[in-house]
């Protein structure tokens, strides 16, 4: 949603009059005082307003720009707003950047000072001619006092509110002196929890000692992951982050609206509009407004007086229910299943014919999104059907997009990131509770992809305070970005927060011995007090559960704190298992919905040294990689996941650590895959426990806040790890896949899944047994099965016992210890492949004699302005074959691939134009699983 207020002028002239109706336009609720006005008129008067800024209009006076940063010492450097004080302090030249090596480190006196922000503003006359005058942050981080003219007037305790000053009486005529005052967010943070252990201790204190934090972070309405987590540093970031003006009017101004779109009927949906004015203390505000909305051959206006009066929460609000034909406006999809068709509805105000016109435009979808909890004889089901279709929800999770919040509201970075989500077929993203409720963009570009938001309420593993004042804010953080956000129809559910009632009932924080008391803060805290105004904004009509995971409506059931809230007979789970072999499905959960599941691997050299210029800091037990490490012991459980399946690099190899890298990654990408295709079978099987009916797969983490180890699947500098590419596979619409069940004795089960809502006929299943070291790379066996498969379902298609199966094309025997093959899986359909090919290995890798292929690159061709060919070729099968193209970027068609055949056509798609194919054949790094480098 564009809070385009401050461009209304700008939008009147651009747009068709909202009095000219169009052809095949509706008018309804005619209202007569509009009639005598012409639209020269309007025009006419808006444009004037605009120029001399005469009362009539509101005026908005920008205070983006350069404003002065003044240290404790007095000393000043010039920074930005919107921005932070890292960005500024680069910017200046003060600081190095901050992600590099050990700067973290090095600027942590950074988070313990004050800073003080201020700005001169020269006001003329005509602000005096406004009877309401308010300077607006949209967004302050966090703990600040705001002066005007050397006069306190307000303060802020929470990065997530908009924060409105009444300046009527202290803003002058001639030059106006804004100043912000932040405190040190560590200091207040301490502060504040010596207030609150006065009465009792809210856990978690500090962070583990690993992520060089900070602590107490729970105390402030904060970016929870800027005093660090496991995957990121501390940047207790300081700053006008969002977008700051003063704003002038007489009477109201339109501040808020919250649409909502439900099916009334067959033929017609019901769509609400809530708008919420800002009129000072005036308690009613008169107009009249024209709602439009274009539809697809169609546009719809409505006029209708506004009487807005104060609800009983004191919000002055207007709404009004609009109806309209099914057959005006096309359903908004998921990616997937059909096109997200967005429609502009446009709100136009005018108190009176000659006052305060104002415009507002957003763009609604038409959906409808349940989340269905059927009872089954043991538990629930927990899906999302959206326009009535259950939707397997495929995707990740999302944590902030930069970890300084200022870098977070860049929209280019925001629709990067999700269209990297939407090309590897993922539908959700979690938008986790422990970084920011993201910007406007996001949720347009979430909008326009496809790609349905899961969205937390911003506290993650803690126990947080209740006291009154921090209720009271956390009631307007909600209430405020709900109005934000709540009108995308991207989003598709709430969560009250992040893993916190996992952490109460399985005592993470030490809080058993209190338990009754924290479980009384919690119910107060996140369905008293958040879900009480999600109820409240949304009129009970939104979607909310009260954390992220939960048992969904048996949390309720169990008084919102559930014995085992990961349950896998009800709602979601999270599921974290580094001890048991990763690439076995006997190691995964059977849950209704995973919404976090992952492993950690190290990002690809060329990716560390953006972040080092010294290649001896790479060493993996080294200094700097441990500092990276912020997960206790995560470097050797990576190597101990490895050497579950794989063999570890000889260690006095010069290239160990990059044998690591790329080992790490071959874990993380089968395992996640491995994982994922376990789930996605059991979408229509339920198993011997009654669990299974899974509709979600959201592994942890999409993308990265710094270079380190983590569990993302896009590296910091933007390069797809091998997960990232294997992701496409996974969540491709149909896939192939299968397992080894090894009760009672080894058997291969092949399933397929098709999430289309068509069948599909006359496709051929295709199983071919390859021996590691077949010559010629012929299949020792190749089979065909024609099949249908049914719409929306997983199917088993085949249980291959394996020994038998084996045996009989000379591929030794698991007995014997020598089998040595492994089994291909392709689906066809007229001769082309319709999903990834799949693969098992029915040993596991490190016991099998595998070939040391020589693979190549034996070509390089450029065919378009950024699209490159690339042939690789190879002597034998090769494993997990992954190009990295180094200092040119860009992305592969294909990569970490298995190579069962002598030559292998791929693309490469580069960022920039100017690359030539020489340049790339020379940046291009080969490598796979038994490369003589490592192996
Ligand atoms: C920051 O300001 C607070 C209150 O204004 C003060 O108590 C504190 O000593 C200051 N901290 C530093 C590091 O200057
Ligand atoms: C604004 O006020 C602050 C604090 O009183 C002062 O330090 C600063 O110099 C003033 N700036 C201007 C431009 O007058
Ligand atoms: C007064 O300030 C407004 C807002 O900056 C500006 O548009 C207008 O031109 C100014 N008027 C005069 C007379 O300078
Ligand atoms: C607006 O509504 C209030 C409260 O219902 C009523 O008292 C008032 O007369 C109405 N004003 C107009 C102009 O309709
Ligand atoms: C306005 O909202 C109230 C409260 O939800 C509802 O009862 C009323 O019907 C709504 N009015 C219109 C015109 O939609
Ligand atoms: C590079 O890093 C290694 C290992 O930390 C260190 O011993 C060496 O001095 C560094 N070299 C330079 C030039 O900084």
């Amino acid at each position: 949603m564009i809070d385009n207020r401050r461009l209304f002028a700008r939008h009147y002239r651009a747009k068709r009059s909202p009095l000219q109706s169009e052809n095949g336009s509706f008018q309804f609720d005619w209202v007569p005082a509009w009639e005598n006005m012409g639209s020269f008129w309007l025009f006419a008067l808006v444009v004037a307003a605009a120029l001399t800024g005469i009362a009539g209009a509101s005026l908005i006076y920008d205070l983006n720009g350069n404003w002065t940063i003044i240290r404790a010492d007095g000393d000043y450097i010039i920074g930005r707003v919107p921005g932070g004080i890292y960005t500024d302090l680069m910017n200046a030249g003060v600081i190095d950047d901050v992600f590099f090596g050990y700067n973290d480190n090095s600027s942590r006196w950074i988070g313990r000072r004050n800073w003080t922000y201020c700005t001169a503003v020269e006001l003329n006359e005509t602000i005096k001619a406004y009877q309401q005058r308010n300077i607006v942050f949209e967004g302050l981080d966090t703990y600040a006092d705001v002066y005007l003219n050397g006069i306190r007037i307000g303060s802020s305790n929470n990065m997530f509110v908009r924060y409105v000053f009444d300046v009527r009486d202290a803003l002058e005529v001639g030059k106006n002196n804004i100043t912000v005052v932040f405190r040190s967010p560590i200091e207040a943070a301490l502060e504040l929890y010596q207030k609150q252990l006065e009465r009792y201790r809210v856990p978690q204190e500090c962070p583990n000692d690993v992520y060089n934090g900070e602590c107490h972070v729970n105390m402030l309405r904060k970016m929870q992951a800027s005093f660090s987590w496991d995957w990121g540093p501390a940047f207790p970031s300081v700053g006008i982050w969002k977008d700051t003006y003063i704003e002038a009017f007489n009477v109201a101004l339109m501040r808020d609206l919250v649409t909502h779109v439900v099916e009334k009927d067959d033929t017609t949906w019901s769509f609400y509009a809530d708008i919420y004015f800002e009129a000072g203390g005036t308690d009613t505000v008169t107009g009249t407004v024209l709602l439009t909305i274009k539809l697809d051959s169609s546009t719809m206006q409505w006029r209708k007086d506004v009487n807005a009066t104060r609800n009983g929460y004191g919000e002055l609000v207007w709404n009004t229910t609009l109806t309209i034909p099914k057959n005006q406006a096309k359903f908004w999809w998921p990616n997937g299943y059909g096109s997200q068709n967005l429609y502009e509805f446009t709100v136009d105000f005018q108190r009176l014919p000659d006052e305060e016109p104002q415009t507002r435009t957003i763009k609604v979808g038409f959906r409808t999104v349940e989340l269905v909890q059927d009872n089954l004889d043991d538990g629930a089901t927990f899906y999302f059907k959206v326009n009535g279709v259950p939707i397997f929800a495929k995707g990740s999770n999302e944590i902030p997009i930069s970890i300084l919040p200022e870098r977070g509201t860049d929209p280019q970075a925001a629709r990067t990131l999700l269209q990297q989500a939407k090309e590897v077929h993922m539908n959700m993203l979690r938008v986790w509770g422990g970084g920011v409720y993201e910007s406007d963009e996001f949720y347009q570009a979430a909008d326009e992809l496809g790609i349905m938001i899961w969205q937390d309420f911003m506290f993650a593993c803690s126990m947080y305070p209740v006291n009154d004042e921090y209720l009271e804010s956390v009631k307007t953080e909600v209430n405020l970005n709900l109005k934000r956000i709540y009108s995308h129809p991207s989003i598709v559910v709430y969560a009250g927060n992040n893993e916190n009632e996992g952490a109460l009932a399985d005592n993470w924080y030490d809080t058993s011995e209190n338990y009754s008391l924290y479980k009384r803060d919690y119910v107060t805290l996140y369905i008293d007090t958040v879900k009480a105004e999600f109820d409240k904004v949304t009129k009970g009509r939104g979607i909310f559960v009260s954390s992220s995971p939960s048992n969904g409506k048996q949390a309720q059931a169990d008084g919102w704190v559930s014995k085992s809230p990961g349950s896998s007979k009800y709602g979601d789970v999270h599921y974290y298992n580094y001890l048991t072999d990763a690439w076995s499905t006997t190691t995964y959960p059977v849950p209704r919905f995973c919404s976090e599941y992952g492993y950690q691997s190290f990002p690809f050299q060329s990716s560390w040294l953006t972040t080092t210029n010294n290649i001896t800091e790479l060493y993996i037990n080294g200094k700097f990689m441990s500092y990276r490490q912020h997960h206790p012991l995560g470097n050797a459980e990576m190597d101990l996941l490895i050497l579950e399946n794989l063999n570890l690099p000889s260690f006095d190899s010069v290239n160990y650590t990059r044998g690591i890298f790329y080992l790490s990654q071959v874990l993380q990408s089968q395992a996640i895959r491995i994982e994922t295709e376990h789930y996605r079978r059991y979408r229509s099987y339920l198993n011997e426990n009654g669990e299974g009916y899974t509709m979600g797969a959201l592994y942890w983490q999409l993308n990265d806040v710094w270079v380190a180890p983590t569990w993302s699947s896009i590296d910091f500098t933007g390069r797809w790890k091998m997960l990232h590419y294997f992701a496409k596979d996974m969540f491709s619409p149909v896939i192939i896949t299968a397992h080894i069940d090894w009760q009672p004795s080894g058997h291969v089960k092949v399933y397929t899944v098709n999430d289309q809502l068509s069948v599909l006929e006359n496709v051929t299943l295709v199983t071919k047994v390859f021996k590691y070291d077949s010559p010629d790379f012929q299949p020792m066996n190749e089979n065909r099965t024609l099949l249908t498969l049914a719409p929306a379902c997983s199917e088993l298609r085949d249980t291959i016992k394996i020994d038998e199966y084996l045996s009989s094309y000379n591929c030794g025997s698991l007995q014997t210890a020598d089998q040595n093959c492994f089994f291909y899986f392709e689906l066809e359909k007229d001769g082309s492949p319709i999903s990834p090919s799949n693969y098992i290995f029915p040993v596991k890798l490190k016991y099998s004699n595998l070939s040391s292929p020589d693979v190549k690159v034996s070509s390089v061709k450029k065919t378009g302005t950024r699209v490159f060919e690339i042939v690789v070729t190879s002597t034998n099968i090769a494993l997990f074959v992954w190009l990295d193209s180094q200092d040119v970027r860009g992305r592969f068609s294909k990569n970490g691939f298995l190579l069962v055949q002598p030559t292998r056509t791929l693309w490469f798609y580069s960022d920039q134009e100017d690359v030539q194919a020489d340049q790339l054949q020379r940046s291009l790094d080969l490598t796979h699983l038994k490369d003589s480098k490592w192996s």
